[in-house]
């Protein structure tokens, strides 16, 4: 499967140590003397690998690696082990940043072709693997260098061919079953390529990638799904025919265009059911007249982080096909500061009619997020709808940078979505929608205004969204830590991680 980055991923059933491969790589779990694979490689190098092992203290931990030459002792040149842990605590997502430190490794030791084995887990938790291996190779060889202009940045990735190699233990597998696990290779390639797309999207500065280029690239997307997926896209008047009065309000003070964004797929059979995805698209949060301190604003062009997910999302939910009918929705606008700005003590019309004191000009998502839900509840009526955001700096408070805070009063659809994400490895742990902090959003001039206290600043911005969800199954997921993140990890470098994407088009895939 050929990815953006030219990488081809293949799939390849036999003798592993016979791999003619510029790397051969491998997974210990825990204690290496006691992995067969180690033990026969350490013996055709004669004891090199062993002593490596020992004298960088390998222990088949997560995170560690060894790379040795094979000096002409096995048809591969290079072997790299890389540690996995404890088996019983091996999770399927993990094999994502085994597989992007093989490809990191073999970009540095400039290898043109690896063989990977993949672990034995048990025949069932194949495919799975295979998707999440097939992923790991392409978000580990993400890089955002469009600004770099020196040489270093310019080279290209040394690595052209990986393959992933099944250990058949004399048993072929069945066409069925390799069929499956090619499926799962190209599904991995298709959602990889749609996170990264949304990483390109959140790194971009707010120059460019401004609410009508937002836009664009949706239609981009539909073009390349011609049949399957529609876009609509309304500008500024649209929107006031429509009494988006808190959408508007936010975008005022910005000389770029707000736009509102309607992706629609449609599969090909009889649908099953109509989810809504809707992101937060803010291009960029100065937090207008309550102006965000400098060191604050840095990062604010990750502020449509919601956005990009649900848009990239529909690229591969229409590649790889979906059973439902699946809507992205983006109300997309410019946080800033103007003569035309809207103002604290302003009261806005949402277009459900509910009135809006500003309390709070940086509370500017839930308002723009609150007349997209009621555009996607009485326009669209979803069977269920989620929203995805950059909402609270008090999420992070709460759960820390890497965890995503899902609020939710339906029972039945919270647990779906959290079984998927626990599926796909991404971080999301349920927050309260106490109604009792609903007291705080209470104004003397309007129907409510848009910020409470400090304490439970995530709930109540959640509890504000739940005005405008009324009795439609609806997810509120606050992404404001995991978006983009400052610390890396094998399958994620520094920036926009593409968060959300790959649990999206799982869900509307797969459950
Ligand atoms: N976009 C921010 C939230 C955010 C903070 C996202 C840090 C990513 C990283 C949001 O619009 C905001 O400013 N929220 C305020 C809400 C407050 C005024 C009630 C916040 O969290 O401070
Ligand atoms: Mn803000
Ligand atoms: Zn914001």
């Amino acid at each position: 499967m050929d990815a953006k980055g030219g990488i081809e991923v293949t799939l390849q059933q036999g003798a592993p140590l016979e791999a003619q491969v510029d790397l051969f790589a491998f997974t210990t779990f825990g204690d290496p003397s006691k992995d067969s694979i180690f033990k026969s490689v350490d013996t055709a190098l004669g004891g090199v690998l062993a002593d490596v092992a020992k004298s960088e203290s390998f222990e088949g931990k997560s995170g560690q690696s060894i790379v040795v030459h094979t000096h002409g002792r096995l048809p591969a040149k290079r072997v790299l082990v890389v540690g996995a842990g404890a088996k019983s605590e091996f999770q399927n997502p993990h094999i994502r940043d085994i597989t992007a430190t093989v490809a990191q490794t073999a970009n540095r030791a400039g290898a043109a072709t690896v063989g990977f084995l993949l672990p034995a887990l048990g025949a069932n938790r194949e495919p799975g693997l295979v998707q999440l291996a097939s992923e790991g190779i392409h978000l580990g060889t993400y890089k955002f260098g469009r600004y770099l202009t020196g040489d270093e940045h310019k080279r290209p990735s040394t690595l052209k061919t990986f393959s992933l190699l099944l250990e058949s233990k004399g048993k072929k597998l069945s066409p069925a079953q390799v069929k499956a696990l090619h499926a799962a290779l190209a599904r991995g390639a298709q959602i990889a390529q749609a996170v990264n797309h949304a990483r390109d999207l959140i790194n971009e500065p707010a120059a460019v990638i401004t609410p009508t280029a937002l836009a664009s690239d949706a239609q981009a997307i539909a073009k390349r799904h011609k049949g399957s997926v529609s876009v609509t896209v309304l500008d500024a008047k649209k929107c006031e025919e429509l009494g988006m009065g808190m959408f508007l309000a936010v975008g005022k003070g910005s000389d770029q265009e707000p736009r509102f964004i309607h992706m629609t797929y449609k599969p090909a059979k009889k649908s099953k059911k109509r989810i809504c995805f809707i992101g937060k698209g803010i291009t960029f949060d100065s937090g207008g007249y309550s102006l965000k301190p400098s060191q604050a604003m840095e990062d604010m062009k990750v502020d449509m982080s919601g956005a990009a997910a649900v848009i990239s999302a529909m690229d591969a939910i229409a590649s790889i096909g979906s059973d439902y009918e699946v809507h992205a929705i983006a109300a997309c606008c410019e946080n800033l500061v103007s003569g035309r700005a809207y103002k604290l003590g302003d009261v806005l019309t949402s277009m459900d009619g509910t009135t809006v004191e500003i309390n709070n000009t940086d509370a500017e998502g839930r308002l723009t997020l609150g007349d997209a839900i009621t555009y996607a509840r009485t326009k669209i009526q979803p069977d269920e709808m989620f929203d995805f955001a950059t909402l609270t700096g008090a999420c992070m408070v709460a759960l820390g940078p890497y965890t995503a805070g899902v609020m939710s009063d339906h029972e039945s659809l919270v647990r779906t979505w959290m079984s998927v994400a626990e599926r796909t490895g991404e971080d999301m742990w349920r927050l309260p929608l106490n109604a009792r902090l609903r007291e705080q959003l209470k104004s003397p001039i309007a129907d409510m205004r848009n910020t409470g206290d400090r304490f439970g600043g995530a709930i109540t911005a959640g509890l504000f969204l739940k005005t405008f969800a009324k009795d439609t199954p609806w997810v509120h997921i606050d992404i404001a830590g995991p978006a983009s993140l400052s610390t890396t990890r094998p399958s994620q470098p520094k920036g926009g991680t593409g968060f959300a994407v790959s649990t999206i088009v799982e869900y509307a895939t797969r459950s």
